[in-house]
């Protein structure tokens, strides 16, 4: 068997709990996407692609596409993965993620830890689902989205901790008031949650 398909084999073995992930982590050295995973950022979201569709459970992927239904226009979705929610501009650090995913008009690689390469109001709104508590330079990354944005900015985070495998790759993990007061530098902010789902809805502060 090539070195890829014995990846993508031993992925599923990981995924259901078998102790791979030392000779995993030695067939990677062979996989040009998988180089360097777990530890690398980008090979370790690309592996997760494979699996991305069981992660999520199917009816909070219902919940969160009704939350977005209202949203008209050009949509940018940051960190967009393998699906995204309604027609968008995806942008994402892992190629494979952006492959698997079939609803984007456009497909950007791209790192949010950087400025993005979008001019002033390039976008109706910008989405940004399970996302922030991966992001070191948040505070950048928010003032980026309020130039790029014209209209709203949603922004949907998990409210219970995330599973221990992503949680390695977690550089935060706030309280909800507290993202409240981080967004509040940018925009104005509504809150709610539903589901152990947090939904924060963000405007521009005229
Ligand atoms: C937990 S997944 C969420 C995917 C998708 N939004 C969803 O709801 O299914 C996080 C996504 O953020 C992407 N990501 C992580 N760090 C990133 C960064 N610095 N720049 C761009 N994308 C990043 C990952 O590649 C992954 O696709």
């Amino acid at each position: 068997m090539d070195p890829e398909a014995q990846f993508i084999n031993g992925l599923l073995e990981l995924q259901y709990g078998l102790d791979v992930q030392d000779k995993l982590t030695t067939i990677a050295h062979n996989v040009d996407w998988a180089r360097g995973w777990p530890s690398n950022t980008i090979s370790f979201w690309n592996a997760e692609a494979f699996m991305w569709s069981h992660k999520i459970e199917k009816k909070t992927r219902q919940l969160i596409t009704n939350e977005l239904s209202s949203l008209q226009g050009t949509n940018l979705d940051l960190g967009c993965g393998a699906y995204s929610y309604i027609p968008s501009t995806g942008f994402d650090i892992s190629p494979k993620m952006l492959d698997f995913n079939d609803n984007l008009k456009e497909k950007v690689v791209g790192d949010v830890e950087k400025p993005l390469a979008f001019v002033d109001n390039e976008f109706d709104s910008v989405t940004a689902i399970f996302l922030l508590n991966y992001v070191t330079h948040y505070a950048q990354l928010l003032s980026e989205i309020k130039r790029i944005v014209k209209g709203t900015f949603i922004m949907v985070l998990s409210a219970t901790k995330v599973n221990e495998w992503q949680r390695q790759k977690e550089k935060n993990h706030y309280d909800k008031e507290k993202w409240v007061s981080i967004l509040e530098n940018n925009f104005s902010v509504t809150v709610k949650e539903k589901d152990d789902l947090w939904f924060f809805t963000c405007t521009k502060q005229s």
